[in-house]
C-alpha cells in the first residue's frame, strides 16, 4: 500500500501578494488552470492508493474542498491545531498508518513537469522503502541555493543516469552504490553552498520523502527521541488508531501537539539518520518558491514542458519580459520585466529587471533578484495589524 502524505503547512510569504494566509500558493491560481495542491494530488493519484492531508485547520478546509472539486471525497488525514513543523506532523501520520505502509511525503506547493519520469522515479523510491531505506529524490542543483537541502551521493552524479530509470531490480539493492548517500546537509550558508555545487556530487533535496512508515518511526526515535515520545503522547492521547476514520480527519488536541518541538524532519531525521538513500531525477521539479523562482519558470519553461502545462506558460517576448495571469502589458523600451496581472492594464516604460504584482488590493514593485526580502513585507504588515 503506498500512502500520498500531502503536507500543507506554509504560507508561501516570498510570494506575497500572490500567496496569502488565507489563500497560501498551493491554493491559489499562480499558474493558470490547476492549483499546485490540485495538480500535487492528481499527479500521486496515479500511483498511490491513498491521499492523506497534513495541515491545519484552514488549509485542511481549502485542500479537501479542491479535492472534492477533483472528485475524491475520502477526508483522510490528520489536522494539526498547532503547526510543529514537518517531522511531527510526517510522525502522526506515520502512526495514523500500518507500520508497513509505505508513505510518500510531498509538498503540495511544487511543480513537477515531467510525470512519467516522475513516477518512474516514485517506482525505483517505493523498492529502497521496502528494503528500508528512507528516500529522497535528488534535483541536480543549478545554484548555490541557500534554502534548500543539500544530499551527498557516494556515487558521482556524472557517472550515472540522472532520470530515475534504473530499475530497482538491475540497480536498487542495497549493495548499489548509485543510491547510497554519505551525508544530508540543511540551508547549508551561501560559501558551503557554492562547495557542495561545485563538487558535482550533491544534489538538491527536493522536499519530497519515501519510507515505510515503520522505518521512519524508528529512525525518529533514534534521532530525535523527545519528538518521537511527544508525537507519540499526542497520538495515544487523541485516540490512536482506533480514532482514525476516513471522512474525519484525526485531530489531536491544542495541548497535546503544543509539547511537541516544532523541527523539520530535515534536522530532525535527515542530516542524521545512516539509511537515506537518494533517488537522482529529472523531473522537471521546481520549487516556484520566489518571485525570481516564477520569473526563471516563465523563462526557462521549455518545449518539454507544454504538454503537462499546456496553456499555462505566461508570455514571454524577444525582450525579456514575461506576463503572466491574463495580462498583456505595454512595455516601451522595457527589459526583463516581471508582471503578474490582476486585471487592470499595466504599462512599463524604460525599465529594466523589475518585477510587478498587482492584485485587487496589493501591489508590488521590487527589482529582480530581491524576492527574498518579500517575506520582509509580510513580517512589517503582521507587525502592523
Ligand atoms: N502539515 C504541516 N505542518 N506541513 C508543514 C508544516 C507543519 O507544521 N510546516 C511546513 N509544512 C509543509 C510546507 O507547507 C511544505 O509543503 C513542506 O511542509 C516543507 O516545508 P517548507 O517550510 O516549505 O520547507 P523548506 O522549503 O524550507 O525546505 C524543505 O523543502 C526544500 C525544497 O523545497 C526542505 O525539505 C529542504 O531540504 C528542501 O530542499
Ligand atoms: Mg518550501
Amino acid at each position: 500500500q503506498l500512502v500520498n502524505l500531502i503536507l500543507c503547512g506554509g504560507v508561501g510569504s516570498r510570494l506575497w501578494p500572490l500567496s496569502r494566509k488565507l489563500l497560501p500558493k498551493q491554493f491559489s491560481r499562480i499558474l493558470r488552470g490547476q492549483t499546485l495542491f490540485e495538480r500535487t494530488v492528481a499527479r500521486n493519484r496515479k500511483i498511490a492508493s491513498a491521499t492523506m492531508l497534513a495541515a491545519n485547520r484552514h488549509q485542511a478546509f481549502l485542500g479537501f474542498n479542491q479535492m472534492e472539486g477533483l472528485g475524491i471525497h475520502e477526508h483522510f488525514g490528520l489536522i494539526e491545531p498547532v503547526g510543529r513543523n514537518t517531522a511531527p506532523a510526517m510522525a502522526l501520520a506515520a502512526m495514523l498508518v500500518d507500520e508497513n505502509a509505505i508513505i510518500l511525503a510531498t509538498p503540495s506547493d511544487h511543480l513537477i513537469e515531467k510525470e512519467e519520469a516522475y513516477a518512474r522515479a516514485v517506482d525505483t523510491a517505493v523498492e529502497l522503502a521496502r528494503e528500508g531505506r528512507i528516500v529522497t529524490f535528488g534535483i541536480r542543483p543549478e545554484y548555490p541555493e541557500t534554502g534548500f537541502g543539500y544530499i551527498e551521493a557516494a556515487a558521482s552524479a556524472s557517472s550515472r543516469g540522472d532520470d530515475g530509470n534504473n530499475g530497482p531490480g538491475d540497480s536498487g539493492s542495497d549493495a548499489d552504490p548509485s543510491y547510497a548517500v554519505k551525508a544530508f546537509r540543511e540551508k547549508p550558508d551561501q560559501a558551503t553552498a557554492e562547495k557542495f555545487v561545485e563538487a558535482g556530487n550533491f544534489y538538491w533535496n527536493s522536499g519530497m520523502f519515501c519510507f515505510r512508515a515503520g522505518t521512519f518511526l524508528e529512525e525518529l526515535k533514534l534521532h530525535a527521541p523527545d519528538v518521537y515520545s511527544a508525537s507519540l503522547a499526542a497520538f495515544k492521547a487523541a485516540g490512536g488508531p482506533a480514532a482514525r476514520k476516513e471522512r474525519t480527519p484525526w485531530q489531536p488536541e491544542v495541548n497535546d501537539m503544543e509539547g511537541i518541538p516544532a523541527i523539520s524532519v530535515d534536522y530532525a531525521v535527515m542530516e542524521k539518520s545512516r539509511k537515506i538513500a537518494v533517488v537522482p531525477c529529472d523531473i522537471g521539479w521546481s520549487d516556484l518558491g520566489s518571485l525570481d523562482a516564477l520569473y526563471d519558470f516563465y523563462r526557462d519553461g521549455s518545449g518539454e514542458t507544454a504538454d503537462a502545462l499546456s496553456g499555462d506558460q505566461a508570455d514571454f517576448d524577444d525582450d525579456g519580459n514575461a506576463s503572466a495571469a491574463d495580462v498583456d502589458p505595454v512595455y516601451i523600451d522595457s527589459r526583463r520585466n516581471l508582471v503578474i496581472g490582476g486585471g487592470r492594464q499595466v504599462a512599463m516604460i524604460d525599465v529594466e529587471d523589475l518585477m510587478v504584482v498587482e492584485t485587487p488590493d496589493a501591489l508590488l514593485i521590487s527589482r529582480r533578484g530581491s524576492s527574498q526580502k518579500v517575506k520582509n513585507v509580510v513580517k512589517e504588515l503582521e507587525q502592523r495589524d
